[in-house]
């Protein structure tokens, strides 16, 4: 169907108060877009020569939404009624012989059924076609008043209903298809004779049945895509719909999804055959997921990329991340901005990551932070590392190579470079690079003090009734009893007590250094 000598007009400059809200009502978010991106793509299929946005209320922030969608905005101020509308972008609409007039706040409305619409109204030769829909509850809606069983007589506004029109239950979805030049002069004979003294559009259709014009009705195949959003019950209700919509195109194109009405799909994410999407999980922006995934419950995904045969435990959040194939990740991590996991890399719980890509192999399985990190392949990131990529005033990188073993509750302090097959100490706090192959130990050195505690509860009477009563002193000889148990008295030992705190120079003294052979590094770097 060529479509050279078809404009569209969309209506758009209304406050919507009826949804009580500062932002204007074409703004508001349905199925993951605003109302009015929605209906600016349903129409974009259409090849019209112009389309045309009438703005009004928050036109500087309607105008940038329809901008990248090559729509023209006119400026409707103040708003004086749809008719009055049609009436502002009459300049904008240049050459064009018909015209689609759609509200901005019906967003479901499909492309077929506008392409049905236009059809019928060529077909029919007619001044106006009436987009209808027959809906068990019609309040709220203007009605159609047939004149015959393919012609209407009048659209009545709600507010204007007889008790006896109240019945009529073929509603008007205020998307219509116009002759233009039948238009301007039926729009030119109506009068604002309501009670906002509005210059209603709908009222056109009794000016041009007066003239004994043609005015049609298409019945919609689904009268749920025309569904206006006056209210926020509209809104959920709208929105319930494109989630459904979302949801049944991904399951016919084999992606399996449980408790599927708990499940949230923005418009844009895909996914391949055979992925499991579980209960509770939100699928977010522009997310593409590959085959044989599986998504666990609770997990939020946005604008992340997965590869095939990824998992997602339970409760993860992921945003802007890429996953590479077999990557598993979760349950409970929490993938910031810019991560790039390549294959096979697990991320385990309680791990946060940054701006961080971690190579294939490469583990991190428990309560990390890795933030401007790059690691290479099969590395070991022990429970509780940490990278210390911040200094309050700027950010830090840490560059960790292949086949790296960081020992558990490690603290690197970026910048830092970690070579090839280096060890990390568990405990430690690494501030300088690391060689390739080296073993880096940044920690106070342990030491033991054989038979401290029996020597000191002999001149300690609190800590040898605490030793009796734990039964570690049961064969020994009983000690006389503690000559002053006194608060003061332990207070005073605590202080007097040697062992408690000493020197460093005594620790030298009773304890020898370790010395380091391959037992001891293997013990000292032991992570996970
Ligand atoms: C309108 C129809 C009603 C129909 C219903 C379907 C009229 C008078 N009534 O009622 O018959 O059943 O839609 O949803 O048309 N707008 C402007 N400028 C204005 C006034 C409105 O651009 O001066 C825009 C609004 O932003 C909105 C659209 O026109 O996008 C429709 O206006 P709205 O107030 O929602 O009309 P309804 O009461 O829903
Ligand atoms: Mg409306």
């Amino acid at each position: 169907m060529s479509n050279h000598d078809l404009a569209i007009v969309i209506l758009a400059a209304g406050k919507g108060t009826r949804l009580k809200s500062s932002l204007a009502k074409v703004l508001h978010c349905a199925g993951g877009r605003t109302l009015i991106e929605h209906v600016v793509r349903a129409c974009a299929p259409l090849g019209a020569k112009q389309t045309v946005v009438v703005v009004g209320h928050q036109a500087e922030q309607v105008a940038p939404a329809v901008a990248p969608f090559g729509a023209e905005t006119v400026l409707q101020q103040p708003q004086h009624g749809t008719g009055h509308a049609l009436q502002i972008a009459r300049r904008a609409l240049g050459r064009a012989k018909l015209v689609v007039v759609l509200p901005g706040d019906a967003p479901l409305v499909r492309t077929e059924t506008l392409k049905a619409l236009i059809a019928a109204h060529r077909a029919g030769d007619a001044a106006a076609t009436i987009l209808t829909a027959v809906l068990a509850d019609p309040s709220g809606y203007g009605r159609i008043l047939r004149k015959s069983e393919t012609t209407v007589a009048a659209i009545v506004e709600e507010s204007q209903l007889t008790p006896d029109q109240r019945e009529l239950n073929e509603i008007n979805s205020a998307i219509y298809c116009f002759t233009l030049d039948k238009l301007w002069p039926a729009l030119a004979r109506v009068k604002p004779n309501n009670k906002h003294r509005e210059l209603y559009l709908t009222d056109t259709i009794a000016a041009m049945t007066a003239k004994n014009e043609t005015v049609l009705a298409e019945v919609a195949p689904d009268a749920r895509e025309v569904l206006g959003c006056n209210t926020r019950a509209d809104l959920a209700e709208v929105d319930r719909i494109f989630r459904e919509r979302k949801r049944a195109a991904m399951m016919d194109a084999g992606v399996t999804i449980q408790l599927p009405e708990t499940v949230l799909i923005d418009p844009e994410v895909t996914a391949g055959e055979d992925t499991v999407i579980e209960a509770g999980v939100q699928l977010l922006g522009k997310t593409k997921i590959g085959a044989r995934c599986t998504i666990r419950s609770g997990s939020v995904l946005t604008d992340a990329l997965l590869g095939d045969a990824v998992t997602v435990e339970p409760h993860c959040v992921v945003a802007r991340s890429r996953l590479d194939d077999h990557v598993i990740i979760g349950p409970f991590a929490r993938l910031r901005p810019d991560n790039h996991l390549k294959a096979g890399a697990r991320i385990g719980n309680f791990v946060e990551l940054k701006k961080s890509t971690i190579g294939e192999g490469t583990k991190a399985m428990h309560l990390t932070y890795l933030g401007d990190t790059k690691i290479g392949a099969r590395s070991n990131i022990g429970a509780g590392t940490i990278t210390c990529n911040y200094d309050g005033f700027h950010k830090f990188p840490t560059s960790i190579g292949n086949k790296v073993f960081v020992g558990s509750d490690s603290t690197l302090v970026a910048p830092l470079r970690i070579g090839d097959g280096a060890y990390i100490g568990a405990g430690s706090t690494i501030t300088d690079n690391v060689p390739a192959d080296a073993l880096a130990i940044a920690r106070g050195r342990q030491a033991n003090k054989p038979g401290w505690a029996s020597k000191s509860a002999e001149n300690w009477p609190q800590l040898r009734i605490q030793r009796r009563r734990s039964g570690q002193e049961r064969n020994q000889k009983p000690a006389g009893r503690p000559k002053n148990t006194s608060k003061l008295f332990v207070q005073k030992s605590r202080v007097k007590t040697p062992f408690l705190r000493p020197s460093p120079a005594a620790c030298q003294k009773r304890s020898p250094p370790q010395t380091l052979n391959t037992t001891a590094a293997d013990a000292i770097v032991r992570g996970t």
